[in-house]
């Protein structure tokens, strides 16, 4: 216990100390907690779509007529016909011939990974890579060799020193990247992915309902999908529902369904959320204008800090911003909090040592006004070392 309490007391001293916040009331973006309201910025409600009345409607009818739960595993008697439905919009979506449904992204990553790959094989990662995407590889077995974040010349050496020691090899990534909201360069990936004989797998967790004509995601937008191998994806950013999915070739879905062990030993996404996410899959495709909008409020918020005199990164709907210590991040965040914005300080080892950072979580429900506000407390409160 002695070792408990000591952990606890030396992250608090490092401003690293994480701690639960409960929130009572949330309509949009507008939250209550602890008494007081906030404009959240730190939700993936991306496209503002959690208080969508066709999401609702969706999981109220099939509640009622499904039941709360799917009371057991896919395998057994929890395959409903909607998880089906919803793995062939996905296989749509995303321009690929099969795709399976996980309970959650984190599962989907470590299910996909520790299955797809094992020991004699060997899996280039990137550094910024999401946790689960690491603890997939960690459980593969495989030969776990990480590249500088997005550096495609670091990448090639390690494929050309090491790729021919190994049966298979995979390169993984995520095509929005989570904490820095830039992307990956999915067609140079794609080219060392073929020059060296791997297959390519990314996440795009934060991607999907955002980028491509029709919301499918940055392996859309770049016109790729036939050359990615593994698309993995989740319903809990954008498409405000849960779960995850994996789109890939009907091999590739039929071995997960037998052999991945986070799909098989696990119950079932309940109907509700089932039917959430497939109303929300045809939400994205008819509702152009949500992602288009949340994207140009992102260049507006990046180039007001900008024009305030702050470096931003990326180009997507998450804009971070780098403070550097941790304790400051926290009194930075601190700062935005009591002027009513609910942005959070996202610290090691969410990301690296030394880079503790404010991440700004754009909405389609966050309108121009909202975000002057918030540049002009940004430049009067927070620096950046
Ligand atoms: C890149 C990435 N992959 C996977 C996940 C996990 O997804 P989920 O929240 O559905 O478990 C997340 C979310 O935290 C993420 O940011």
């Amino acid at each position: 216990m002695e070792r408990l309490r000591d952990f606890l007391i030396h992250k608090k001293q490092e401003g690293l100390l994480r701690t639960l916040r409960p929130i009572s009331a949330r309509q949009g973006t507008k939250i209550r907690l602890g008494g007081k309201d906030y404009i959240d910025f730190s939700s993936n409600d991306y496209l503002g779509l959690s208080g969508h009345p066709r999401l609702i409607e969706a999981s109220n009818k099939t509640a009622q007529e499904f039941g709360t739960a799917s009371s057991a595993s896919r395998l057994l008697s929890g395959d409903l016909q909607i998880h089906h439905q919803l793995e062939e919009a996905v296989a749509r979506l995303k321009n690929k011939e099969s795709a399976l449904v996980f309970n959650s992204g984190y599962q989907a990553n470590i299910g996909i990974i520790s299955t797809l790959f094992n020991k004699g094989d060997c899996i280039f990662s990137d550094r910024l890579n999401h946790a689960s995407i690491i603890d997939g590889i960690m459980l593969s077995g495989a030969r776990f060799l990480r590249f500088k974040h997005n550096d495609m010349e670091q990448l090639e050496v390690l494929l050309k020193r090491e790729r021919a020691r190994f049966k298979r090899a995979l390169i993984v990534t995520e095509t929005v990247f989570s904490m820095d909201g830039d992307r990956c360069p999915l067609k140079e990936l794609v080219v060392l992915k073929e020059k060296y004989n791997c297959q390519l797998m990314v996440d795009e967790a934060h991607a999907t309902g955002i980028f491509g004509q029709r919301g499918s995601g940055m392996v859309e937008e770049e016109g790729v999908s036939e050359q990615v191998d593994i698309i993995m994806g989740t319903f809990s950013k954008a498409m405000a529902g849960f779960g995850a999915y994996v789109a890939a070739s009907k091999e590739i879905i039929e071995y997960l369904i037998n052999t991945s062990r986070a799909f098989i030993y696990s119950t079932a996404l309940p109907p509700a959320v089932i039917a959430c996410d497939i109303a929300a899959l045809a939400l994205v495709k008819e509702e152009p204008l949500r992602r288009k909008s949340l994207l140009e409020s992102a260049r507006y918020f990046r180039q007001g800090l900008r024009d305030k005199g702050f470096q931003v990164k990326g180009d997507s709907q998450i804009v971070p911003l780098i403070i550097g210590d941790n304790l400051k991040a926290v009194e930075a965040a601190q700062k935005l909090q009591e002027k009513g914005f609910w942005v959070l300080p996202i610290r090691p080892p969410t990301v690296p040592q030394g880079q503790a950072r404010l991440r700004f979580s754009l909405s389609y429900d966050h309108d121009k006004e909202v975000l002057d506000r918030l540049i002009q407390v940004i430049a009067e409160s927070v620096t950046c070392s």
